[in-house]
């Protein structure tokens, strides 16, 4: 492909770690000719070792590889100790609330906080090394205090997103036996408040035996419920906490957070990560991908419900020294120019966000960034899902006016940090398009015989050689984690790790990612697994069966399409349906929260399947997107099904 090269300001990035292709192309080979001397050489030189590591990688078990064997290290140390004595005084998080409340946290103040809040989890609470606390937490700098109280004293943290539904929240509380929960009692979004600690309520109603206590930060929200015996005030308990707490010291492999995701089958999977691979390449991806120099102020719109928000709001900016923007509001709130007002007044370096969020404030309001003094920014990042050219090219164009680099950044969950990615100071980049991995990641895109594609035909995103950040297993089913990922693709005789994401790479090695292969559904980035929200509709009494597909969005990227068959006895009327459909959506919201609530849903007489029974996804993904079927029907159950579900669709399109 022949499109059109940007090639990066050089006097943006004047002394940039990696400052030309030449430079790149040196560090792929050193990881090529040497894998382990080259990722020993970054971990000895970018990591504060407790003690040193003894071997770099042991793949003896894999796919449960281990690295930087025998190392001891605390990541709360590398992001927070090793700075006190250089960069005490300069900001390590600045917040902003919804509302415009502000706060700046210096380094020193993040270790006095951190140290005090690992001294109640540790002396008040009894939370131990090895100890699950699950947080369902807004976006305020308690939240972080808290995950780094946690990596301090080695408890093994699950953040949960505060979007998801009581249900959600008791599901991943119980596969991960979580000893403590750490909440809020409420938050605002758009202006108005919203709560968090009655779901926590709700979820541990429901039964939560391993939870002993409940950590609740006060916002002065009235009204809260308060359980004696199982909640405490953060707010009362913290001051009179010790600063100082000794950090554990941890293997380099002990696991250091979970974070649940959703695969194709099944229930979210509780990824697991440990110490020293995920805080070292937070770091360097950090230096690399964003340029992060001493002065920056960089700021990720994520949230810590998600990895971006573990990765590049939390470890990897702090690991870095760096001051990082933590944002509780919404980029479109009052208006669609809060976030480039932010940029302005906090004087942004870089800026990262999702591609649905671009989007929207392009939609809102094309000129909007033309009002704002933008030109502290040097880097832009997206992440979550597919850019599309024109989304691309109005960032470059007007929110970067054309002089600062865009780094489209693919990587997942299991992955911890970026995996394929320009180098903002030296990939010239083509719009739209992830371009090259980063020096030490193997990416490649095969067929499932582990042979490479032909340039510029789909194939199977892989990793072929493991990662120092990789996922280490799901927590508690190691099977499913050899199932999950190294299953699909077989390269050289062996099993090689499978994203779930489509690529293609062109006859320049360039490499564009295009979406999931599975049937993981991204709506506005946000990863959804079409299995668990078919089995909340299946709760609904009404519905015998169900599939759910995702259909291309205009600004979300994808949006949910299920398909519904109602149980016989069930009146299936014009008017019963629209009811229903706000029936089906609230089961949903229950069973896993607003954003997995469906945009389209039809009641259908039967679902196309195949004589043994396997629903034919691809049929209802092109009737969703209003496709010619050009699939061979005749191998269906029954053909005449395709033609009833198509008019189904059209009588609800009308
Ligand atoms: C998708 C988010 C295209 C992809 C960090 C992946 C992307 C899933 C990109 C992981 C990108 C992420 N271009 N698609 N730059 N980045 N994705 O686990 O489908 O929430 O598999 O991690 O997001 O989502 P997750």
């Amino acid at each position: 492909m022949l499109e059109e090269k940007y090639y990066p300001n050089k006097e943006l990035f004047k002394d940039a770690r990696i400052k030309n292709m030449c430079e790149y192309k040196d560090l792929v080979e050193w990881a090529k000719e040497d894998y382990e001397g080259y990722w020993g050489h970054w971990a000895k030189e970018k990591l504060n070792w407790i003690e040193p590591f003894e071997k770099v990688l042991d793949e003896s078990n894999a796919p449960f590889y281990k690295w930087f064997v025998g190392g001891k290290i605390n990541v709360s140390a590398q992001c927070i100790d090793r700075h006190i004595d250089s960069r005490k005084n300069k900001a390590a998080i600045i917040f902003e609330g919804d509302r415009g409340d502000k706060q700046i946290i210096t380094y020193l103040e993040l270790y006095r906080n951190v140290n005090r809040f690992a001294n109640l989890l540790k002396n008040e609470f009894g939370v131990k090394k090895g100890d699950r606390v699950v947080l369902y937490m807004p976006m305020i700098p308690e939240a972080a205090y808290a995950m780094l109280a946690c990596a301090r004293i080695g408890a093994i943290h699950s953040v949960v997103f505060g979007g998801f539904s009581a249900e959600a929240l008791r599901d991943r509380i119980l596969d991960a036996q979580a000893k403590v929960v750490i909440t809020a009692d409420g938050a605002y979004r758009k202006g108005k408040p919203y709560m968090l600690k009655p779901v926590v309520d709700a979820a541990l109603d429901g039964g939560c035996p391993s939870v002993e206590k409940v950590l609740v930060v006060q916002r002065n929200f009235e009204d809260v419920v308060w359980i004696g015996g199982r909640d405490y005030s953060y707010n009362e308990m913290i001051e009179s906490q010790a600063d100082v707490c000794e950090p554990e010291v941890m293997d380099s492999e002990d696991p250091l957070f979970l974070l649940y995701t959703s695969g194709s089958t099944g229930k979210p999977k509780g990824v697991q990560h440990s110490q020293a691979g995920y805080i070292l390449w937070a770091q360097m991806t950090m230096e690399w991908v964003f340029d992060i120099k001493e002065n920056d102020t960089y700021w990720c719109t994520a949230d810590i419900g998600w990895i971006t928000g573990h990765t590049y709001i939390v470890y990897g900016p702090l690991a870095a020294g760096a001051t990082t923007v933590m944002f509780e509001g919404v980029p479109t709130y009052p208006d669609a120019g809060r976030a480039w007002k932010m940029v302005q007044e906090y004087k942004i370096n870089q800026f990262y966000t999702a591609p649905t969020a671009i989007r929207v404030l392009h939609k809102l309001g094309e000129d909007e960034p033309k009002k704002y003094d933008l030109s502290s920014l040097r880097v832009l990042g997206t992440v979550g899902e597919p850019i599309d050219p024109p989304a691309w090219k109005w960032y470059y164009e007007v929110v970067g006016n054309g002089k600062c680099s865009i780094v489209d950044t693919w990587w997942q969950t299991e992955t911890g940090g970026h995996m394929i990615s320009p180098i903002p100071s030296a990939t010239p980049v083509k719009p739209a398009c992830a371009t090259f991995p980063l020096p030490g990641i193997m990416a490649d895109v095969l067929n499932r015989d582990g042979s490479s594609v032909e340039p510029n035909e789909q194939g199977l995103l892989c990793i072929t050689k493991p990662w120092p950040s990789m996922i280490r297993t799901i927590w508690g089913d190691d099977e499913r984690f050899k199932k999950s990922y190294f299953s699909d693709v077989v390269k050289d005789g062996k099993p090689v790790y499978f994203s779930g994401d489509g690529a293609i790479k062109d006859e320049e090695g360039y490499i564009t990612i295009t979406g999931r292969v599975d049937d993981v559904i991204n709506v506005s980035g946000h990863r959804m697994g079409t299995a668990e929200i078919e089995s909340a509709i299946k709760k609904h009494p009404h519905v015998a069966e169900v599939a759910v597909v995702g259909k291309p969005d205009e600004i979300k990227g994808e949006s949910i399409f299920a398909y519904i068959v109602l149980k016989a006895d069930t009146d299936d009327t014009l008017g019963e349906e629209v009811e229903l459909t706000k029936e089906i959506n609230e089961v949903i919201a229950t069973e896993i929260g607003n954003i997995a609530k469906a945009d389209a849903i039809v009641v259908v007489p039967g679902l196309p399947k195949t004589r043994s029974g396997k629903v034919m996804r691809r049929i209802l993904r092109a009737i969703a997107k209003g496709e010619e079927i050009k699939q061979d029907t005749s191998t269906l159950e029954d053909p005449t099904i395709v033609a009833k579900i198509q008019e189904a669709v059209s009588c609800a399109n009308c």
